[in-house]
């Protein structure tokens, strides 16, 4: 005879009073008691009969449940026993090693794209069928096949020229706009056009770590612009510098989440004019704004003025659309044109063409302005079920100190809780968040509080609850 396991305790098993179907509440209910660990691995469940009179349910609704948790790896079914935890359990849901390493059996795989990796989108919303045809049409253009404009395509620029007009009032023509391998190679060439050796760039900090590498790559002289939770940017001190350049993420300040109103985007327009420097502004995921309307770009604000003179805009495609597509673009004044079409002929030469095309028609065909509305809607929804799932599951002592935009939760705490040992003890169970160390350029810097970004682009709304729940069983220990 084999061991005897415990009798589960359903005490305080607790149906939610919402509306919702009595089986689906059920599962989630009993799933959740499974996966947070609280009802012993192998222990025995009640008998349907039991279960369905303690929470006045007909019997049938339980045996459904019980046989869906069957099916989805949960519980097992023993003849003419009854049904049990099971041992292993569906790799996605196992719980925090840490807390109960003795019982842990396998890890979910840690997955770049999976639950809060920062920066990517919702892949499986996509519409990749129609990107797949657009794809085909253009493949047997026998044109395309040879070497194309420096630029980028001629058809792709003056879609995109018409959508960062209406979207981000950006004031521009085809002719302004470069299209480049993502929105990386556009620093970078927007960095080789600006500056020379000895010059400094202010950066915000903490800031885009890949924005962080150009810097040292190119060896310019890396000055930090402080940014604040909540507060945001230290603009007096970007005031009193005479750095060649700033690089900025006006609308939503990657990683902490603030952004700078209509007045401070004016004054360091007024200081860029004035000191003869320039802004990079980086307009990564400006679309996705959920609590108000998107602020017009600095590169608009500045055109309307006609003082766009002294501002480079840069974007990219693989927030609103996918990430390995790898395009991104800069808009740059008149007077960089040339500069720029030298360095990216010299480090790239052109771009893909096909994807151009194919791209030009996503936009012109009003595919992109329709997805990045749907995307919005859905990441509203995403959020708010992080900003519930935190509220629910984390210690009050953790702020959500970003704004409600873009695709990330910047959560920020003091205590004795690291948060590298967070990172590392997450990614134990395939959770991929960030450390705010990872977007400070100088790794010295003293703070009195702990932060980690959380991406959610990408996370199922049914999975959040439970994601966050695994996170939070990490603090719990
Ligand atoms: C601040 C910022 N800028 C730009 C990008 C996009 O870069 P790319 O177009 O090279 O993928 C990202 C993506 O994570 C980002 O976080």
């Amino acid at each position: 005879m084999g061991p005897v396991m415990p009798l589960i305790d359903i005490g305080d098993l607790q149906l939610s009073n919402s509306k919702g179907a009595k089986q689906t509440e059920l599962f989630k209910a009993i799933r959740e008691k499974i996966v947070e660990q609280l009802w012993p691995i192998g222990g025995k469940l009640p008998s349907t009969r039991k279960l369905a009179e303690e929470l006045s349910l007909s019997r049938n609704t339980v045996t459904n449940t019980y046989e869906q948790l069957v099916a989805e790896g949960y519980i097992e079914s023993r003849a003419g026993s009854g049904f049990y935890v099971c041992i292993e359990l569906p790799e996605a849901y196992l719980p925090a090693p840490i807390a109960h390493s003795a019982q842990q059996s396998s890890i979910p795989p840690y997955n770049n794209d999976g639950a809060f990796a920062s920066g990517v989108p919702d892949l499986n919303l996509f519409p990749i069928k129609k990107w797949q045809r657009l794809l085909q049409q253009h493949s047997s253009r026998v044109h395309l096949l040879g070497s194309q404009h420096i630029q980028g395509s001629i058809e792709l620029r003056s879609a995109l020229s018409d959508y960062l007009a209406t979207s981000r009032s950006v004031v521009c023509n085809p002719s302004r706009i470069i299209i480049t391998s993502g929105a990386q190679q556009a620093l970078s060439i927007a960095l080789m056009a600006t500056l020379s050796p000895s010059d400094s760039i202010l950066m915000e900090q903490p800031g885009y770590t890949q924005m962080s590498k150009i810097i040292n790559l190119l060896g310019s002289n890396f000055i930090a612009a402080p940014v604040v939770p909540k507060l945001g940017l230290d603009i007096d001190l970007v005031l009193q510098s005479n750095a060649k350049a700033l690089y900025i993420t006006p609308s939503n300040q990657y990683p902490l989440g603030t952004s700078l109103d209509t007045k401070q985007r004016l004054s360091l327009i007024e200081w860029a004019v004035q000191g003869n420097s320039w802004i990079i502004e980086d307009d990564y995921d400006s679309e996705f704004q959920f609590a108000h309307r998107p602020y017009t770009s600095m590169q608009g604000l500045a055109g309307q003025m006609g003082r766009d003179e002294h501002v480079i805009y840069v974007g990219s495609f693989s927030k609103v659309m996918f990430n390995s597509l790898r395009l991104g673009y800069l808009v740059v004044p008149e007077s960089l044109i040339s500069k720029c079409l030298t360095i990216k002929d010299a480090i790239t030469g052109d771009s893909p063409a096909h994807v151009q095309a194919a791209l030009a028609d996503f936009i012109r065909e009003g595919d992109l302005i329709r997805h990045v509305r749907k995307m919005r809607r859905l990441y509203k929804l995403k959020h708010q079920a992080m900003i519930d799932a935190i509220k629910l599951h984390l210690p009050s002592s953790l702020e959500v100190v970003s704004q409600a935009a873009g695709m990330h939760i910047t959560l920020k705490w003091h205590g004795s809780i690291d948060e590298q040992d967070l990172v590392d003890a997450a990614q134990k169970v395939g959770l991929n968040i960030r450390p705010m160390s990872y977007y400070e350029h100088n790794k010295n810097i003293e703070r009195d509080w702990n932060a980690v970004i959380l991406g959610f682009g990408n996370v199922s709304m049914d999975d959040i609850p439970q994601d966050i729940a695994r996170l939070a069983s990490l603090f719990h220990c």
